[in-house]
């Protein structure tokens, strides 16, 4: 950790995170604003929920909705990505017929592609996955694939903003427009807000979850899922509560009444997401913008100094690339032989470096996915670039 403010994250000075996309990080400031939250809950839990909390959700909502361009009548508060997109199967589960098909592609998480198959699986649907090639030379390969294995029985697809595996930046806006409204589309933006630009009522996707504990460093349990005007009535979370028979005027207001209240939770961290917004994002000049940039800029240097020290060859153009690259490693390092952790991954870890290397199913090779944030400078990569070498 070495980059401008580095001692402002909690994270281990002694370890070199090049691993940002799986479980994010946060600032010590964040982090104490929390604390602040979860003292005032159990100081007066009662007064708290009855009190305080609607209206803490309601800033919450407001500041995502502006960072991420959504009206935040659609916006509600999930714990994670996974919670979002299991919310969205389970509400479209009754619209499914057997032999009717769930549209993926072969970049997806793996969390995702079990939720998908647990729908097939209770509805007598399938699961289609388009084959997006690895290396890619071009977006529009992305569309292609995608439009390739749409057929009359697609009633819904669930496509990536930026990819877990690969870690490419998808055209969302293209393959957005050339399937809705005809197959409404559940966008994955688990790594999207932070990342790369979001503008989620423009995209116009039937659904978008994100996650705010990855790239915006948010708390974790902070996420969120945005229903689009025509699809709130019907989306409802994956746990029913309270809201379900509470006394409302619209189907709006039954929706935020639906997803705010999930039973008895912590609620500290999407209360801290605009403190989190608001001080990740001061830490540049050009805020947000200008830390989207920074961390694209140093992730393709990153990417350059291991392809150049270590001769592995970029597999995705920069256009694809937001603070996120993978690499394939060259044969030699082999598949990984299973377990939870692979050897080469262990061995990073005992050097020092938090990386995360993969086994992607169907690929015979390991990828290495690296990742920038703030804390990160260009000699985390020479480092990491070494001792790939070595
Ligand atoms: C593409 C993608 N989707 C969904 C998720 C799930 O996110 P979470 O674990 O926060 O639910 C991840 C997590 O890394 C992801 O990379």
């Amino acid at each position: 950790v070495a980059g401008p403010g580095a001692s402002a994250w909690a994270l281990d000075p002694a370890v070199r995170h090049l691993n940002h996309g799986s479980f994010g990080a946060v600032l010590n400031e964040v982090l104490e604003r929390q604390t602040e939250w979860r003292r005032r809950f159990e100081a007066d839990p009662s007064r708290f929920v009855f009190n305080d909390l609607r209206p803490a959700m309601d800033r919450a909502r407001d500041a995502v909705g502006e960072f991420v361009s959504a009206d935040p009548i659609g916006l509600a508060p999930v714990r994670n990505a996974t919670t979002g997109i299991a919310s969205v199967l389970r509400s479209f589960e009754t619209l499914l017929r057997p032999g009717d098909q769930l549209l993926t592609t072969a970049h997806d998480y793996n969390a995702v592609r079990q939720i998908l198959r647990f729908t097939a699986a209770r509805t007598g649907a399938e699961v289609a996955v388009a084959r997006v090639p690895f290396p890619i030379e071009d977006p529009v390969q992305v569309t292609e694939s995608v439009l390739a294995e749409v057929t009359p029985r697609t009633k819904l697809a669930v496509i990536d903003h930026v990819t877990s595996p690969t870690a490419l930046v998808f055209p969302i806006e293209d393959i957005v427009a050339a399937l809705e409204p005809e197959v409404p589309v559940l966008v994955d933006g688990a790594h999207g807000p932070g990342q790369v630009p979001v503008a989620v009522d423009d995209l116009g996707a039937s659904w978008y979850t994100g996650n705010l504990h990855k790239w915006v460093c948010a708390p974790k349990g902070s996420a969120f899922l945005y229903a689009r005007a025509d699809r709130i009535e019907m989306t409802m979370p994956a746990v029913i509560s309270h809201g379900y028979n509470a006394e409302v005027e619209s189907a709006e207001d039954r929706y935020h009444e639906l997803f705010d209240w999930l039973g008895t939770d912590d609620f500290s961290a999407w209360a801290v997401v605009p403190d989190a917004l608001r001080l990740v994002g001061g830490l540049e000049p050009g805020g947000w913008d200008g830390v989207m940039k920074r961390n694209h800029d140093l992730v393709l240097e990153g990417r350059r100094l291991i392809s150049e020290t270590a001769r592995i060859p970029l597999s995705a153009p920069e256009e694809m690339v937001g603070s996120m690259a993978s690499v394939v490693l060259p044969d030699a390092t082999g598949p990984d032989p299973g377990g939870d952790l692979s050897p080469m991954m262990g061995d990073l870890f005992d050097s020092g470096f938090s990386t995360i290397v993969m086994n992607w199913p169907g690929w015979p090779s390991q990828l290495l996915r690296i990742s920038a944030h703030l804390y990160n400078t260009s000699d985390d990569y020479s480092a990491l670039a070494e001792r790939l070498r070595t």
